[in-house]
């Protein structure tokens, strides 16, 4: 069978080696998906030994993402754009380092039925959750994309970064204004319980909240838009997404992801 694996430290808690041998099962193909956990600072002798064992590609979370952008001899232009790598493809002769964190989201929220196109788009956050999703997102070409952030300075530099690639505006939470079609969480506020100071009105009516945080309880911020009326979703879809694409760019073969969220799901409440 085809060794695959994930890279992170720690790495214990990750869900990838269950989304992928699901994948596997569904599709019918022999592969076999490891956790792997790196010292902190062994990551490129691990993936050596990795690739000695017949490595076949790779998924690379925290804290390697960076490392293993430096590591790869090529990166995607959505890598080189997310200035971070999940995903390792060896190929001929060279390494590829890919960023698929972006297209899960919007798979995930394609999926949804959330607004896109000509919608009126707010992110919580400029992390580098958020660097690597705001290249496809401006890519459905919304009306407009505003980041916000706590440190308003740290979205008004992504927001200039990727000027060149649509309408996107960035400063702090008290700039945001309201009415949004689609607001997307990606503070990691949630994880300590906290929600940023939020506009009351910042979701539309019929406006969809996403939290790209998931967990067995809904979060602060979906707790916080359901109760003014928003569509509420956490961010499985978008973990079993960038696991669907990145399957797909080390085998050529598109998972479905339906079954395999709905089980993580059941497993999760
Ligand atoms: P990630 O890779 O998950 O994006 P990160 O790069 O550490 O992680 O970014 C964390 C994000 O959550 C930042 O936007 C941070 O805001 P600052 O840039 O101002 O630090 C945001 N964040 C963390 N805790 C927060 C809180 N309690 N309220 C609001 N924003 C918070």
């Amino acid at each position: 069978s085809d060794l695959y694996a994930v890279f992170g430290n720690p790495v214990a808690h990750s869900k990838s080696p269950q989304i992928h041998a699901a994948f596997a099962a569904q599709l019918g193909e022999r592969v076999r998906y490891e956790a792997r956990e790196a010292e902190t600072d062994g990551f490129e002798a691990a993936w050596q030994r990795f690739v000695g064992e017949g490595g076949r590609g790779a998924n690379v979370t925290l804290p390697f993402k960076q490392q293993a952008a430096t590591l790869a001899d090529r990166l995607s232009e959505r890598a080189a754009l997310a200035a971070a790598v999940n995903t390792l493809i060896p190929g001929d002769g060279e390494l590829l380092g890919d960023n698929t964190d972006g297209v899960g989201l919007l798979h995930d929220l394609q999926r949804l039925g959330a607004p896109l196109a000509g919608a009126r788009i707010a992110v919580l956050g400029a992390g580098g959750a958020v660097r690597g999703v705001l290249g496809p997102l401006l890519a459905v070409a919304p009306q407009r994309l505003v980041i916000a952030n706590r440190t308003a300075a740290k979205a008004h530099e992504l927001a200039a970064l990727f000027k060149a690639h649509g309408a996107i505006e960035g400063g702090g939470f008290e700039a945001l204004g309201e009415g949004f079609d689609l607001v997307i969480n990606a503070t990691s506020a949630s994880l300590a319980g906290e929600l940023p100071p939020l506009p009351e009105r910042l979701i539309a009516e019929e406006g969809v909240a996403y939290d790209m945080m998931y967990g067995a309880e809904p979060t602060v911020f979906m707790q916080w838009a359901d109760a003014r009326g928003a569509r509420c979703h956490d961010g499985l879809g978008m973990l079993v997404g960038q696991a669907a694409e990145s399957w797909f760019q080390w085998r050529g073969s598109r998972p479905d992801p339906e079954p395999v969220l709905a089980r993580l799901r059941a497993e999760l409440w």
